[in-house]
């Protein structure tokens, strides 16, 4: 007999529909699984095979053949497991075909019959939402996740057993048990950090346009404390943010870390993770770090230790804020659009452009800076040698807190706000280039200073158009509509780190 049942698997942030048959034939007993299935779907057959046995069902003893629709569209993950038992079941005798009528099955299943949970869920809720089948049966785990959408009815079952009772009508599903509800983490203040004060500025420009940032300087000078504090002046989550945010952890598989906060991720991951590791993919694809600062921040502290190969791989995002992953006969996408926050000393003993004697040869201090590729220099806006403080500014009275400096960041967000909104954009590190020449103008002594300052820095036109956006976002801080010289040459003067010369 034919079965027919629906599941779901994702390609990027999206879920596609799934429909598995099952057929049972006179013959010897075998399983076998057509349409592009990944090893972890083949491997299905073993955990299909023992969940039916130990949740009480009939294995039958003939040949089963399972076919994975669209066969052209590559299926990957364990998410698949429910549909094939439960299309088993319908194909054996055991259910009725009619029972599964407009629902959705995802789920792994253990030996033993349990529901384990899966990722992705929040995209299959929101495409079930416009789709056919607005039903939704999922792990139990998952089910505070598929409840976000409201327009789908989500049953959350613990076992197989649990999901053909519900089919049959004995079971009414779980109540979500602990729904994720996430603390706002209590974010390091501005406040503790003494001097700095163009550091400090810098910081605030990179939060108000949501500009890239390299910090330089000698060990201790408070690069890490600094970068630390971006986070906590950034204005929330807007709700379509959230939810795309949410989207990206759970595909991700991670959805507890953001469930329901609006405070901006910032992810510092260290410097031996791999390039699969930040930028996504791997052999079941899934979001990097960078997605995973989407709408946030991604810090990168002591930049010249990563790998070079996993920071040139940092280019192509940075530039276009989505990630494309290369499959065996597709591509993938995962948005990722985040602001860069760096942070280096300037050679390997860390004391070159301090105070005290480097000890390091120009041999050494050429191949630690040559990890910074002018391309992915020239991709940071901002540019500060960090100063070590004097005994002086040390012992001087605290700063601006965070508090007051997130007020002007958000001012600055609002202009920001009413002049992109037509673009659908939300901050000026997102210009286009067709869109600066009427986006930011310059006075006239502001252009005469930006010819200057591009034939004389050798300015490539990448970082002339970074100029305009950061002078633009400077110009917002200082709510101007037009950009002035002094707001240029501040800009300027955040392009001018000892690791770009010689370049
Ligand atoms: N501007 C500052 N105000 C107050 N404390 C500071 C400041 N700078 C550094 N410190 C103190 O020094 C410690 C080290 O600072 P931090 O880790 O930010 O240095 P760093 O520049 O990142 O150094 P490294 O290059 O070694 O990573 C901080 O935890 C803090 O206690
Ligand atoms: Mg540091």
């Amino acid at each position: 007999m034919l079965a027919k049942v629906f599941s779901a698997t994702l390609w990027g942030l999206e879920s596609r529909s799934v429909e598995v048959e099952i057929d049972i034939a006179r013959g010897l007993p075998a399983f076998e699984v057509v349409g592009l299935p990944d090893a972890a779907i083949r491997e299905a057959k073993e955990r299909v095979r023992a969940a039916v046995r130990n949740s009480g069902f009939d294995y039958p003893m003939a040949r089963i053949t399972a076919n994975l629709a669209p066969a052209d569209l590559r299926k990957e993950g364990s998410g698949f497991d429910l549909a094939l038992a439960v299309g088993l079941l319908i194909a054996s005798d055991q259910l009725t075909q009619e029972t599964t009528e407009g629902i959705c099955f995802v789920g792994e299943l253990s030996l033993d019959g349990r529901l384990r949970g899966v990722s992705g869920i929040l995209s299959h809720a929101l495409a079930a939402a416009h789709g056919d089948r607005r039903l939704l049966i999922v792990p139990v785990e998952n089910l505070s996740e598929a409840r976000l959408v409201r327009d789908v009815q989500s049953i959350g079952c613990a076992t197989l057993a649990e999901v053909i009772a519900f089919l049959k009508g004995t079971f009414k599903g779980w109540d979500p048990t602990s729904a994720p509800t996430m603390k706002a983490a209590v974010l390091p203040d501005l406040a503790d950090i003494r001097g700095q004060e163009s550091a400090r500025r810098a910081v605030e420009v990179a939060a108000a346009g949501g500009h890239n940032l390299l910090l330089t300087g000698p060990p201790g000078s408070g690069k890490t404390m600094l970068a630390e504090r971006l986070g906590g002046i950034l204005p929330p989550l807007t709700e379509q943010e959230a939810l795309q945010v949410n989207q990206i952890y759970s595909v991700a598989g991670r959805f507890s870390e953001v469930a329901q906060t609006v405070q901006r991720p910032f992810r510092s991951p260290h410097h031996t993770i791999s390039t699969a590791g930040l930028i996504g993919g791997g052999r079941v694809p899934r979001p990097g770090e960078i997605s995973l600062a989407h709408a946030g921040v991604l810090f990168l502290d002591e930049l010249p230790e990563f790998s070079r190969n996993t920071l040139e791989a940092l280019r192509q995002p940075l530039e276009s804020g989505e990630v494309i992953i290369g499959r065996a006969n597709a591509t993938l996408r995962y948005p990722a659009r985040f602001t860069l926050i760096a942070a280096a000393n300037l050679c390997p003993c860390g004391r070159l452009g301090s105070s005290q004697p480097c000890s390091c040869t120009p041999h050494e201090i050429a191949r630690y800076q040559s990890k910074i590729s002018g391309a992915l220099l020239d991709r940071m806006d901002l540019q500060v040698s960090v100063m070590p403080l004097t005994f002086d500014e040390l012992s001087a009275p605290p700063g601006e807190s965070s508090e007051t400096v997130r007020q002007r960041v958000r001012a600055a967000r609002q202009r920001q706000k009413e002049r992109l909104a037509r673009w659908g954009i939300a901050c000026n590190a997102e210009l286009r280039a067709s869109q600066l020449k009427e986006a930011c103008p310059l006075s006239k002594q502001a252009r005469d200073l930006m010819r200057q300052a591009f034939e004389n820095l050798h300015l490539s036109a990448r970082a002339h158009d970074r100029l305009l956006r950061v002078s633009r976002t400077i110009a917002d801080l200082a709510d101007c509509d037009r950009i002035e010289v002094a707001h240029l040459a501040e800009a300027i003067s955040y392009r001018q780190t000892p690791l770009a010369e010689g370049r």
